[in-house]
């Protein structure tokens, strides 16, 4: 269905498809592109030599706030989202509902392009205030299937409930007639409707980082997560992983066979001058950035302007498996390990959909293979790997209750 050119079949795959991320990463023979080595490694608030000469003042404006934002219109845009209670506003659901699902109009791919909360959130201090805490952040358009599993990682007692936040943002067209509850109760951001194959996915994950930052300054790491992901460990192991290595963990992967098409897609016309074909890069959807990477991100006004435009042809269009891995390859390159914390399982997929783990197949043995595979790391072979696998997807939804029965027993005992 990906790759048909019927337009039918194309505005279903629109309609229907859940926002899961599609990233080949099969072992594909290295094409013959030249790579140029990744030499970059400036400091973080001085993006890589662009408009440097033809505008000295730009740099600065590039990732600092901006200067005509006055302090006052600044707090109170932060006073505002943190007593803004979190939670679906039934209001804002039957506007977006207004939205035209067929065609996407360009203002929703626009959106929020100078909203305030992003003016706000790329003030925030970029050092996280302590104890340091992990933002778990589910980007979702239907109730989390493992919610039940979820709510019992989250309570584990070993844990500080004080070392976490929970947000989720949830695709206002589509119905939740389980409401979200219990760890997840008033905490889902005030979201907008996410298409595949659109920037919507990536502007639904940098609007949960700028939520995140804002909300909470001890958040540390954000973490995102699909409502088709399980934990691989316990809560407080995933902790420590994630922040022991103070680095973001976002697969960068530069000598893909589908990066001319991914960055064909974009249209070279937008990509061009800043984005060559040797700086684009493809990476899972799935990541867990550092606070100063996250803010980092919020403050982009370079790439994401790039990136948030449709695509020119739809059927290679995963911008939010190009955005991340390009910016942070780009950017701080030292500052990321380039691999993936989510487990999947693409071996001998082709449809672009990996692995989905059936209820009759989840057991003890499942999760050890999960935490002991050693797939590719980066660029590089899974040898290289140190980090263990934290999360896994994609399961079933009917595999919860198995997955419950060894929660306890095996997924939370390390
Ligand atoms: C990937 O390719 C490399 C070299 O092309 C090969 O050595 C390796 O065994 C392959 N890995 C898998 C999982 O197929
Ligand atoms: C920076 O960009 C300018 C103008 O585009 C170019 O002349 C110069 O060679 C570039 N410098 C580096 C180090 O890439
Ligand atoms: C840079 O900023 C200064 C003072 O804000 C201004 O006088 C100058 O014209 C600006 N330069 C450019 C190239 O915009
Ligand atoms: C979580 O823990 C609290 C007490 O710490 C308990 O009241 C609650 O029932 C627990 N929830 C679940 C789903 O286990
Ligand atoms: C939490 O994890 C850390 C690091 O993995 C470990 O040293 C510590 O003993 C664990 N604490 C508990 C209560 O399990
Ligand atoms: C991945 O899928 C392949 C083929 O379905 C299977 O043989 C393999 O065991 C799976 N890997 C893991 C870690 O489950």
């Amino acid at each position: 269905m990906l790759l048909s050119p019927n337009p039918l079949s194309l505005l279903c795959a629109l309609l229907l498809c859940l926002p899961l991320a599609i990233v080949f990463t099969t072992n594909t023979t290295h094409t013959t592109t030249t790579t140029t080595p990744i030499i970059l490694d400036i400091p973080m608030p001085l993006p890589k030599n662009i408009s440097i000469h033809e505008n000295p003042n730009k740099t600065s404006s590039l990732l600092s706030p901006s200067l005509n934002i006055q302090d006052d219109e600044l707090h109170k845009v932060i006073t505002r989202e943190k007593r803004r209670p979190i939670g679906p506003n039934k209001k804002s659901l039957l506007t977006s509902l207004s939205v035209p699902l067929s065609s996407p109009s360009p203002s929703l791919w626009q959106e929020n392009r100078h909203d305030a909360l992003f003016k706000a959130a790329m003030r925030v201090n970029a050092k996280p205030t302590r104890p340091k805490k992990v933002a778990f952040m589910f980007l979702t358009n239907k109730p989390l299937p493992f919610a039940p599993l979820w709510e019992s990682y989250f309570n584990q007692t070993t844990t500080s409930k004080n070392l976490f936040n929970i947000y989720v943002h949830a695709d206002p067209t589509f119905p939740y007639h389980a409401p979200f509850s219990g760890v997840f109760f008033n905490r889902v951001i005030r979201s907008q409707p996410t298409r595949r194959f659109s920037p919507t996915l990536t502007a639904a994950a940098r609007r949960l980082l700028a939520h995140a930052l804002l909300d909470d300054t001890s958040n540390s790491v954000f973490v995102l997560l699909s409502p088709s992901c399980i934990p691989l460990h316990s809560l407080n192991f995933t902790y420590h992983a994630l922040l022991r290595r103070g680095k973001s963990f976002v697969e960068i992967l530069a000598n893909e066979a589908v990066a001319y098409d991914r960055w064909a897609a974009r249209g070279p016309h937008v990509m061009l001058p800043e984005v060559r074909l040797e700086e684009f890069r493809v990476g899972s959807q799935f990541w867990a950035l550092t606070r100063r990477h996250a803010r980092l991100v919020v403050s982009d006004r370079v790439l994401w302007p790039k990136f948030n435009v449709p695509c020119v042809r739809f059927d290679t269009c995963y911008p939010e498996e190009n955005y991340f891995p390009t910016l942070l390859s780009m950017w701080d390159p030292q500052g990321c390990v380039p691999a993936t914390l989510t487990h999947v399982n693409w071996t001998g997929r082709v449809d672009g959909h990996p692995r989905t783990y059936e209820a009759w197949e989840v057991g003890p043995e499942l999760i050890r293979r999960m935490r002991e595979d050693r797939p590719r790391y980066g660029d590089g072979n899974g040898d290289g790997r140190r980090d263990p696998f934290l999360f896994a997807r994609k399961f079933a939804a009917d595999a919860l209750e198995a997955l419950m029965r060894i929660s306890n027993g095996v997924i939370f005992r390390d």
